[in-house]
This record gives structure tokens, sequence and C-alpha cells, in this order.
């Protein structure tokens, strides 16, 4: 009699701790969802269409580095780590004058050279050799350094962290940034950098070249004006813009040179993370990275891609930029719609946030298999030397596709392998990942500050540390809704430049390159 009392209490207290749990995920979900500026957003997609220099558009050159941690996130920050989220005061102060005071353009370039030639890869002598197996992380960063510092942060914080090689790939050149990533002391590190980017090609392309043509010149316009891409505009009639071409170049450079051109990653065989420097990692991230590949060995040997996000929003730097593409060409009725739709859209993802959020705390987690979707699997998506080759035979649909978004772009290759399927994705429905930079760039306006995503991200790893490290996966097979296999017709355009489709092929033939090093006084 007693036993089975002591067992009914028991059980009581469970159902009430797990009633605790959900509340407060229920709690820490509601007061982030909210779109604050829901409204603002119409007079948003109005005002883009008809302007060229949107302040609100992602790429702000300024390098983002200020210090808004609050106290409420470092209190969750061990101690030993908040050396990577301080912010030297000294540097804030000076002006962006002043901090290239003795950089110019030759200079950085000169020194990229210098980095990309030497490929040293920093703490070899502490965690030892990159093997064929080492998980590699690629890390594309351009200026939020303050995003950055809470990557580091987080994945510091990754058991077997000590076990990866972490490269960071960038395409502005800020010694700020270099002293932050050459201070990691967890793992080995290499830094790589995009040649060819907008801050080293300010007067040529791949930057804006004086003579090319403006963004919305008429085609016979822009052929009496004799400007360069004259006969080039994109699938909507636009002349690139050369800083939105620069992000599908620099994410195509950056796989090249991992898996073609660098000596220390020649015979690798093992995984490649790919992450962004606004992106956050659970603590079980690699963990769990082998438990997708081991049940995707058992039970589905063709899912080419293994993916740890999950959107807790909607992904703002692409649906924002893709409704800019989109709708340039609509009618005031029909951008109405399209505003409502995509309104639409984000309170159905919110509620399926919802739905999200429990499954980070069942013991049982669960893995979906699913065709790959651009927009819904860009997020910590791994995959290794014999998928990437696989991508290099079709390189001229990733190429030659007028897109200038990389994801789109490799979506539309894998809808168009000859005699193959698809790719087809495995993924955590509980994120390992997580979008850290929604706010920030777009939420100007509103009170969203970096500060408070990330507290809310901390909050519910916290909340689900109990939960991780499953020693098991469930996984489901689903054939994804209708949007995921609806065939591409045409692209986002900002791609229909020839340079940019040579320049994206010209990557691509560049072959292995030894380690040189060059000396100067
Ligand atoms: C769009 O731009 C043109 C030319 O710059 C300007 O005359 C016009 O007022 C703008 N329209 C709106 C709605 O801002
Ligand atoms: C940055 O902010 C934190 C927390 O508000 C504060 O403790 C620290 O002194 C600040 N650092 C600088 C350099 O302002
Ligand atoms: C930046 O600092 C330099 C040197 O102190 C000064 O000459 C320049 O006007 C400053 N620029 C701005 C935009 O404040
Ligand atoms: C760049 O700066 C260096 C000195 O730091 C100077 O020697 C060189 O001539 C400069 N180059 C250009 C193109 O201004
Ligand atoms: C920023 O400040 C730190 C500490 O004061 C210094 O070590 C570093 O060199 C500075 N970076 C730049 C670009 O001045
Ligand atoms: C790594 O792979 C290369 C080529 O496949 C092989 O020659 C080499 O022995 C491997 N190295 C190790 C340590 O397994
Ligand atoms: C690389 O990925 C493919 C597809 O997921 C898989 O079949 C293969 O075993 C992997 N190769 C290695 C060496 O892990
Ligand atoms: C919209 O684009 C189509 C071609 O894609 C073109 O024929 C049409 O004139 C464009 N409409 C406007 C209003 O620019
Ligand atoms: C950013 O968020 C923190 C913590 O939520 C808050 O203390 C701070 O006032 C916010 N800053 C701005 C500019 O909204
Ligand atoms: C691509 O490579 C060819 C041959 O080296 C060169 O002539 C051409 O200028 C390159 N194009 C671009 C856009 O870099």
């Amino acid at each position: 009699m007693p036993r089975i009392r002591y067992a009914s209490i028991l059980r009581i207290f469970v159902i009430l701790g797990l009633l605790c749990v959900w509340l407060q995920i229920m709690l820490s979900a509601t007061t982030g969802i909210l779109d604050k500026d829901g409204d603002t957003k119409i007079e948003d997609s109005f005002s883009i269409s008809n302007s060229t220099t949107n302040p609100e558009l992602p790429f702000e050159e300024e390098l983002m580095n200020s210090n808004e941690t609050s106290e409420q996130v470092l209190a969750l920050v061990p101690p030993e780590l908040h050396k990577y989220l301080t912010v030297h005061p000294k540097n804030i102060t000076a002006n962006a004058t002043e901090r290239y005071a003795g950089r110019n353009v030759s200079d950085i370039r000169r020194a990229i050279r210098r980095y990309n030639d030497a490929q040293t890869v920093y703490n070899e002598d502490i965690f030892g050799p990159v093997q064929n197996d080492t998980i590699i992380i690629a890390i594309q960063v351009h200026t939020r350094l303050t995003y950055l510092r809470h990557l580091i942060v987080s994945l510091a914080q990754a058991r077997d962290i000590d076990k990866t090689l972490l490269i960071f790939s960038h395409d502005y050149y800020d010694e700020e940034i270099n002293s932050l990533v050459r201070s990691i002391d967890f793992t080995k590190v290499m830094q790589i950098f995009y040649p060819y980017s907008v801050q080293t090609h300010t007067n040529e392309f791949p930057g804006m070249d004086p003579n090319d043509c403006p963004r919305n010149a008429k085609m016979e316009q822009a052929i009496k004006m004799k400007c360069n891409n004259a006969l080039h505009p994109d699938l909507h009639g636009h002349y690139r813009e050369a800083k939105y071409t620069q992000t599908k170049h620099h994410w195509w450079w950056k796989a090249n040179r991992i898996f073609n051109q660098l000596q220390p990653t020649a015979t690798h065989t093992g995984m490649v993370v790919f992450l962004e420097e606004d992106h956050y990692v659970a603590e079980d991230f690699i963990h769990m990275l082998g438990l997708l590949r081991a049940t995707a060995d058992k039970n589905c040997p063709n899912c080419e891609i293994l993916c740890l996000g999950t959107y807790l929003k909607t992904y703002q730097y692409h649906s924002n930029s893709d409704k800019r593409r989109k709708q340039l060409n609509l009618s005031y009725i029909q951008q109405v719609r399209a505003v409502n739709e995509e309104r639409r859209k984000r309170q159905q993802e919110s509620q399926w946030n919802f739905q999200v959020y429990p499954n980070l705390y069942s013991n049982t987690q669960k893995v979906e298999i699913t065709p790959w979707h651009s927009s819904m699997h860009n997020m910590g998506m791994v995959f290794n030397r014999t998928v990437w080759n696989s991508i290099m035979e079709l390189q001229e649909q990733f190429c030659a596709y007028d897109d200038y978004n990389w994801d789109y772009s490799l979506l539309h290759l894998s809808q168009n392998r000859p005699k193959r399927e698809k790719f087809k994705v495995i993924l955590c429905k509980g994120p390992r990942v997580f979008h850290i930079g929604e706010c920030g760039v777009h939420h100007k306006k509103s009170n969203c500050n970096a500060s408070t995503v990330i507290s809310k991200v901390q909050k519910l790893l916290k909340n689900a540390k109990p939960y991780m490290f499953p020693a098991r996966v469930t996984a489901t097979i689903t054939a994804g809704g209708a949007k995921h296999n609806k065939k591409l017709t045409k692209g986002n355009g900002g791609w229909g430049d020839i340079r940019d489709q040579e320049l994206c092929t010209n990557m691509t033939k560049i072959g292995r390159q030894p380690r040189r090093y060059t000396y100067y006084a």
C-alpha cells in the first residue's frame, strides 16, 4: 500500500514539474515572439521598392561592436569567457577614420594575401593536428562583431569543441575582429579572407565600378549610357548591386577554399558545419551531430545534408530581401496582398515555434528526414567532401542561376540533378543552432536589441540542460509541404550580371595551394 501511495505522489510531483517547465517555455516564447513593428513593416516594403539606399538594408558597413551586453546576459556566461565579450573602450572611441589610419586598401589587400598564403592553423600545438575526420566548423563573418562574440562564447561551452577546427571566413578585414578570433584558446583556429570583397574593391568589380549601370536604369537608357553591364540586367530588369552579390560569392568561395584549395584540409573527409557570425550553438551540438550522422547511416543513406538549426522566427535577413526583390514589380493591390500574406505566414510560424520548443525538453529527441529546402534548412547545415564533389559537378547550376541567395541557388541545383533525387536532409527538431541576429539590423526602430534575443536563447538552453545529450533519437520521415517540393521556376534575381557568374565559376578553377610564408619588415 505505502508503495503505491509513494508512486502516485511521485507522479503528481513529476506532472507538476513538467507543468512548470511547460509554463516557463510558454512564457519565454511569448515574450519574444510578438512582432512589435508588424505595422511599420508595410511602410518598409513600400519604401524599399523605391529607394536604392535604404538605411534598413542588411549590410551595415560600419563594424557593429557596441557594448550592449547586459548584466543579465553576462550573469549566464562563465567568468572565464567574459574576455570574449569585453569591448575595449579605447577602440570604440576611435571613429572609422582613425581606426584605418595607416590601413588603406592596398595595405589591407597585402595583409589578406599574407594570411591566405600562410594557411596557419593556430593552437595545433595544443590540440593536435587536423585529422581526416576532424569536424570543421566554417563561420562566415561580415561586420557584426557583437554577435560573433556571443557565438564564440557558445562554441567555447560546447562539449568536444577541442576536437574541432574552427575556420573563420571574413569578407571584411578589421584588426578588432582579428584580435578577437586570434584570442580563441579552446580549440584549433584558422582564418581565411575572401579576397574579392567590396571593402578591398572600392571602385571596381566585384565592388561598385563608377561605370556600372545604376540599379534602376532602363535597359535602353543603360545602352545609351554605355555603362559596363548594360546588356545584363537581372530577371526583374535591375542592374547588379555589389553588396548584395557578396554573400553568395563569399559562401561559394569559402566552400571552394575549404574543400579544394587549403593544404591543411586536403585529405579531409569528415563533416563541415556551416555557421554564420550571428548564430549561437547549444552545448551538445557536436553530440547531436554524431547522432544525426549515425541515424542517417542506418536509416537514410541518401541523406546528404545534416541540419542543426530550426528557426525561432522567420529568417528576417532573407524574408525581407526576398520580399524586396519580389515586390518590385507588383501593383499596389498586389503589394498589400503580399504584405498580408507575409504577416499571416509569420503568425503561423510563431505558432509553430510553440511546438518546437517542447521538443528540446523531451528525452527521446526527435529528428526528421525530409527534402532539403533552402530557407528552412540553411542554418547549421552540414555536409562532407562526397557531397561537395556532387555539387561541384553541377557548379553552373549554382553560378549561372539568377538568384543572389546562395541557399536558393543550391536548391535550384538540388532540383536539377540529372538522374538523382533532390537533396534530403536529416535535422534535429529541437534546434542546436539558433539565429541571434534577428534584431539589431531590422529592428533598429523597436527596442529589440542583441541582449534581448541572446538572453532568451540562454534561458531556453538553461532550462533544457537536463535534456541535452540524449542517448538516442527517433526519426520520422516526412515528405515536406507543398512549398518545399515546389519546383523553382525562376530565381529571385540580383545575379544577372555575367561578371558575377564568371567570377563564381572562376572560383571553382583554383587548385590546391601550397602554404607560403612571406615575411615583411
Ligand atoms: C520614388 O522616387 C522618386 C525619384 O527618386 C520620387 O520622385 C518619388 O517621390 C518616390 N516615391 C515615393 C513613394 O517615395
Ligand atoms: C560593458 O557593459 C557591462 C555591463 O553593462 C559593464 O559591466 C562593462 O563595464 C561595460 N564595458 C565597457 C567598456 O563599457
Ligand atoms: C575622426 O577623427 C579624425 C581625427 O581625430 C577627425 O579629423 C575626423 O573629423 C573624425 N571624423 C568623424 C566623422 O568624426
Ligand atoms: C598606403 O599606405 C602606405 C603607408 O601605410 C603607403 O606607403 C602607400 O603608398 C599607401 N598606398 C596608397 C595607394 O595610398
Ligand atoms: C583594441 O584594444 C586592445 C586593448 O586596448 C588592443 O590590444 C588592440 O590592439 C586594439 N585594437 C585596435 C585595432 O586598435
Ligand atoms: C587521410 O586520408 C588520406 C587520403 O585519403 C590518407 O592518405 C591518409 O593516410 C589519411 N590520414 C590519416 C591520419 O588517416
Ligand atoms: C559523406 O556523406 C555521405 C552522404 O551523407 C555519406 O554517405 C558518406 O558516408 C560520408 N563520408 C564519410 C567519409 O563520412
Ligand atoms: C513586370 O515584369 C514583367 C516581366 O517579368 C514585365 O513584362 C512587366 O512590364 C513588369 N511590370 C511592371 C509594372 O514593371
Ligand atoms: C537592451 O536590452 C537590455 C536588457 O534587456 C536593456 O537593459 C537595455 O535597455 C536595452 N537597450 C536598448 C537600447 O533597448
Ligand atoms: C575569370 O577568369 C578569366 C581567366 O583567368 C579572366 O580573364 C576573367 O577576367 C575572370 N573573370 C572574373 C569576373 O574574375
